[in-house]
């Protein structure tokens, strides 16, 4: 498995190959990172209220097991009958799934990913679920989403975009392909507080766990703001502790993605933040 510190530049490479060897291989055993160090028993994510226990019981096994969220993006959205949605960097279909339940049988949802098994897994998900006749997969970055402008009523995404090397690209194209009024409800990480320069190159080189591409939080809704979006609501804003930011730092597990330092991990906890939130595309665009 490659572990190895990676090169400026490459960081989409990592990420796609760590992701895709994961979903290849189930999960990998012992899986931890966001979804928990126990990701195949749901009460470890209804511990941590990601999902209810409700939202659960309609998740397959291999869309639950394969989970690398930090959010519940479908469950903040307001989905209503009949919406459209698309699901940016959308793993293995957690969301989908579950988002394709809130929009019914009148609705779309759409899962984007670049990573090819993550894209099985989730076809493979949305039939154990019996709502692929809803439900539809890109494999694509989220740089250039093959959807026409307009498309979607909903953008949903959970801790993907701090992986994403231009966010300011990916939020262009969830823009684009949004209707006038649409609308975005995203999970993702971000910072909260100053990183010491040497620590964020380190956590740099393990790009892959959710912690090494996250920008600070002024810059991420600067971002938004300079691509349209308006609207910006905060839902919740959680600053990481210690075991939370190492499960997450070795995203999708640590066969994958090897752990960052104890003292590293320890010099930003409090630091590093999980948000939720809503904001909008205007309807005049
Ligand atoms: C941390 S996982 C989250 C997956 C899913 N949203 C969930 O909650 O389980 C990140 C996912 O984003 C995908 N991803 C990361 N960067 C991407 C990009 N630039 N374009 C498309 N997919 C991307 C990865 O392949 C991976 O499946």
């Amino acid at each position: 498995m490659e572990t190895e510190t990676i090169k400026a530049g490459d960081p989409k490479d990592i990420v796609k190959s760590r992701y895709d060897a994961c979903a290849e291989q189930g999960g990998g055993e012992g899986a931890v990172c966001c979804a928990g160090d126990t990701p195949a028993s749901p009460s470890f994510a209804a511990e941590h209220g990601l999902y209810s226990r409700e939202e659960l019981s309609l998740v397959p096994k291999i869309a639950f097991t394969l989970s690398r969220g930090c959010g519940n993006p479908a469950g903040f959205a307001d989905l209503q009958p009949g919406e459209v949605v698309v699901d940016f960097g959308c793993g293995a279909g957690i969301d989908v799934v579950l988002a394709a339940h809130k929009v019914g049988p009148a609705g779309k949802v759409v899962g984007v990913d670049m990573t090819p098994h993550m894209i099985e897994r989730a076809k493979q998900s949305v039939a154990e679920a019996h709502v692929a006749e809803t439900t539809e997969f890109l494999l694509a970055d989220l740089e250039q989403v093959e959807l026409p402008d307009g498309f979607a009523d909903v953008v949903i995404s959970n801790c993907v975009i701090n992986l994403c090397p231009d966010k300011e690209a990916v939020y262009r194209e969830a823009f684009r392909v949004l209707k006038p009024g649409g609308r975005l409800a995203i999970s993702d990480i971000v910072y909260g507080g100053e990183i010491d320069p040497q620590v964020r190159e380190r956590f740099q080189a393990n790009w892959a766990g959710c912690v090494g591409g996250a920008i600070e939080e002024d810059r991420y809704f600067q971002i938004l703001q300079d691509v349209g979006f308006g609207q910006v609501e905060i839902v919740a804003r959680h600053p990481l502790q210690q075991k939370e930011l190492e499960e997450m730092a070795c995203c999708p597990g640590p066969e994958f993605t090897p752990a960052p330092a104890k003292d590293d991990i320890a010099s930003v906890e409090g630091k590093v933040v999980s948000i939720k939130f809503r904001a909008g595309k205007p309807r005049t665009h």
